[in-house]
């Protein structure tokens, strides 16, 4: 059965062969937060790409306290191959678990796969059953904070993803909001829940009003 999920849901658990070993994704994540994120296929360009890339962002990702995890419907082994292609095509060795989804069980949980043209599972074929480009955010509470799902064809920008972690652990800690195209060290928008009176002792360096909606403060430290 497939769910619908939505941002601030509990991520479902659940239990996986991965190139690191069986894991409980729950105690995984642990106090971290946590991208999961899923290819279509192992040997294939474009995810070779993508994976490579990732792993490359490795070190901003540990900086941020979050932990990375890959999937798609191959088999373990077959990530360990693969694996070797990433890391001798682009430059950097993939240092995060790979689940093997053999039987779609997270493929399932988290909507990972493509709409079947005949609409029932017994209907799937080896295209349909390949995981669509998804990407969740996931809070050292479990919930979900971002989702994110990609055509087959287009590689995602994971420098996008690292933007939008930045602003949602920023924003766990400040009242603020980030605005169109934000990057860290940018100034911020105070939300409107936050009255001005308020935003006098949580933000002393002041602000500016462009509209009594529209306030923005500098980077909160
Ligand atoms: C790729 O990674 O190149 C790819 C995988 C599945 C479908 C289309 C492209």
């Amino acid at each position: 059965m497939t769910t619908s999920l939505r941002i601030n849901d509990t991520a479902p658990d659940f239990t996986a062969e991965t190139t690191a070993g069986p894991i409980n994704f729950h105690d995984w994540i642990g106090d971290s937060y946590a991208i999961l994120f899923s290819h279509p296929k192992d040997f294939t360009p474009v995810c070779t790409t993508e994976l490579g890339y990732m792993a490359g962002l490795a070190d901003e990702f540990s900086k941020r306290n979050t932990k990375i995890i890959g999937l798609s419907v191959d088999p373990v082994d077959n990530h360990h191959n693969w694996a070797r292609d990433i890391e001798e095509t682009q430059g950097h060795a993939v240092n995060y678990p790979m689940i093997g989804d053999t039987e779609l069980t997270v493929s399932k949980l988290y909507n990972m796969l493509p709409a079947d043209e005949s609409g029932s599972s017994e209907g799937r074929t080896a295209a349909t059953n390949a995981t669509v480009r998804t990407v969740f955010i996931i809070g050292p509470d479990k919930k979900i904070k971002l989702m994110l799902t990609y055509p087959m064809s287009t590689g995602r920008n994971f420098d996008e993803v690292l933007r939008v972690l930045d602003s949602i652990q920023l924003t766990a800690q400040h009242q603020v909001a980030t605005p169109v195209n934000w990057q860290r060290g940018d100034d911020c928008i105070i939300v409107p829940a936050v009255s001005d009176e308020d935003a006098k002792a949580k933000f002393p360096g002041g602000w500016k009003t462009i509209k009594p909606y529209l306030r923005m403060v500098p980077h909160p430290e």
